[in-house]
């Protein structure tokens, strides 16, 4: 199979695997999270093929919506991934991003990045920043019933990784406790560079937002 074919295959698979996945991670986030990586593995090295199958599968299973459960996105991904017939090689380095890629799962302590991993991470990253961020945020907040703001619950930008996981706060903490900090989190300089502008504008916002709750 070519390039072109493999990627369909899996654009056809991953788009039936979120077929009733809720608007934060349905099929237009990974639309994205593509494009974002074709963007910056063009200014970047890295296998294009890698990085492709990974931007693709790497929510297929989050484990936010399937009790937890961190292995069944990579374990989903290896079987669809054997049936296409590819080198072990790259199946093992797809899985391996999916892994690795989530916030929650922590980037600390993590061994070393490997190129495709740095880019398919920055760019879902980007896609938790800026307008499309911001949109993510409140759309979360929803489905789950959080407050928008709750000027008596303080965001706790240094809680462990269980107290994240559990937290139920109002979706502005959530901007203090991630999304504020992704900007320092990229990878690589183009990544980077694309950051700077969602930061800045993820800033404004909250500075209006604020405006509008002090002035009523
Ligand atoms: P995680 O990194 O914790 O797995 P994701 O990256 O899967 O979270 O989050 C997907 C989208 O949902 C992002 O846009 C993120 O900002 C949003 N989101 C996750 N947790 C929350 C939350 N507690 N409040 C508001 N939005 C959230
Ligand atoms: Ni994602």
């Amino acid at each position: 199979m070519d390039h072109d074919e493999l990627i369909l295959k899996t654009v056809l698979y991953v788009k039936d695997c979120l077929k009733d996945a809720e608007a934060g991670h349905d099929w237009w986030h990974i639309m994205r999270v593509l494009a974002n990586a074709r963007i910056i593995a063009a200014e970047e090295s890295g296998d294009q093929l890698t990085i492709e199958l990974a931007a693709l599968l790497h929510d297929i299973a989050d484990r936010k919506f399937h009790h937890g459960d961190e292995e069944l996105g990579p374990r989903l991904a290896g079987d669809f991934l054997r049936s296409l017939q590819l080198p072990v090689s790259i199946i093992q380095a797809v899985i391996q991003i999916i892994q690795q890629m989530s916030f929650g799962s922590g980037d600390r302590g993590m061994a070393v990045k490997t190129i495709e991993l740095q880019i398919v991470q920055d760019a879902d990253r980007l896609d938790a920043m800026g307008a499309i961020g911001i949109a993510r945020a409140f759309h979360y907040g929803g489905y789950k019933n959080r407050a928008i703001y709750d000027p008596a619950i303080l965001p706790d930008p240094e809680q462990t990784k269980e107290a994240y996981k559990k937290s139920s706060a109002p979706t502005i903490n959530h901007f203090y406790e991630k999304l504020l900090l992704l900007k320092d989190l990229f990878n690589t300089s183009t990544g980077k560079r694309l950051a700077g502008k969602r930061h800045e504008f993820m800033e404004t916002y909250l500075q209006e937002f604020f405006s509008e709750w002090n002035t009523g």
